[in-house]
């Protein structure tokens, strides 16, 4: 959005100029309003899983910005002339279900007739101010932590492809339909300050707008980083999303990429995720006890990198 001019309400803590998960407005000095939305066309064959994915990732952003959801509304595009209608009940039901699972009320929605089916939520939630994670809150000397394995773009390829294994299909949508919450809970507990989800820009992308906002520099050490799956087989065989590349060019400038790093590794770093996990920057005297609480709800969460003084913005995957 950076045609449109910058945004100057005094009482907006984070507005969209640093790539942030949410709008952040304050409403008195111990609570701060938090909005989001997104939607999107289905990314897997079952209905009520596809709401599930879209409420979870919807919501991700509230909880990515360290907030808790209060009410969420659907926002639905729908082809009423070549769709049956019991599909659409069942996209509802799956986001009606995961938006109560994180304590939040569903309060509204609007429809309009589409050419596809697309679904998704706008969701409101609250946060006092001195939680907020935002993308500038990373320091040098800070964990990288990870709280979801990455490859749901490639494994959903795969999916599209025929070519994913039942076994994998499991695991994506598992790991698409998490919540978030844990990683917030977790990251308030043990004071961390800097976070963001990864989603459609990968984790390259989303690291790199941290590193930034924080004008630090990241090191992802990609032995480390937790994959989903076959996605590096997968991977290795081409069934990657246009938009890694996309991702990975996106970025390319800022990138730097050790000897032995293989091409399907940084596809995968570069993969777009769907309701991907929390991206956590962590103190390094916290971050083992931040990890252990994390893994009993989110057991593939890891640490990943670290963050380095500068050059700003610079990301070096070793
Ligand atoms: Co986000
Ligand atoms: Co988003």
């Amino acid at each position: 959005m950076a045609f449109l001019p910058r945004e100057e309400h005094p009482s907006l803590i984070v507005g969209f100029d640093l790539a942030d998960d949410a709008g952040v407005f304050r409403l008195s000095d111990d609570l701060c309003l938090i909005q989001t939305l997104d939607f999107f066309t289905p990314i897997v064959n079952d209905p009520y899983t596809f709401g599930q994915i879209a409420a979870a990732n919807a919501l991700s952003d509230v909880y990515a910005m360290g907030g808790r959801p209060i009410t969420a509304m659907n926002i639905v595009g729908f082809p009423v002339k070549t769709m049956d209608k019991e599909i659409l009940v069942e996209v509802l039901k799956g986001g009606f279900d995961k938006v109560h699972e994180a304590g939040a009320a569903l309060v509204g929605g609007h429809t309009v007739e589409d050419l596809e089916l697309k679904y998704g939520l706008s969701v409101t939630g609250l946060a006092s101010p001195d939680r907020i994670m935002t993308n500038a809150g990373a320091r040098p000397g800070q964990v990288l932590v990870l709280s979801k394995p990455l490859g749901t773009g490639i494994l959903s390829t795969a999916l599209k492809g025929r070519m994913l294994s039942p076994e994998d299909e499991v695991l994506m949508t598992q790991s698409m339909t998490a919540l978030n919450r844990f990683g917030t809970e977790a990251a308030e507990r043990f004071g961390v300050r800097a976070g963001t989800d990864v989603t459609g820009f990968g984790l390259l992308g989303h690291s790199w707008e941290m590193a930034r906002a924080s004008q630090v520099g990241l090191v992802i050490e990609s032995g480390r980083v937790p994959v989903l799956g076959q996605a590096l087989e997968l991977a290795a065989m081409g069934l990657v999303p246009a938009g890694s590349y996309t991702n990975q060019n996106f970025c390319s400038k800022s990138l730097s990429v050790a000897e032995g790093v293989a091409p399907e590794m940084l596809s995968l770093l570069a993969d777009a995720q769907t309701s991907g996990g929390l991206l956590l920057a962590v103190n390094p005297d916290r971050v083992e006890d931040l990890l252990a609480a994390l893994q009993k709800e989110a057991p593939r969460a890891a640490i990943i990198g670290r963050v380095i003084d500068g050059p700003p913005g610079a990301i070096q995957v070793v």
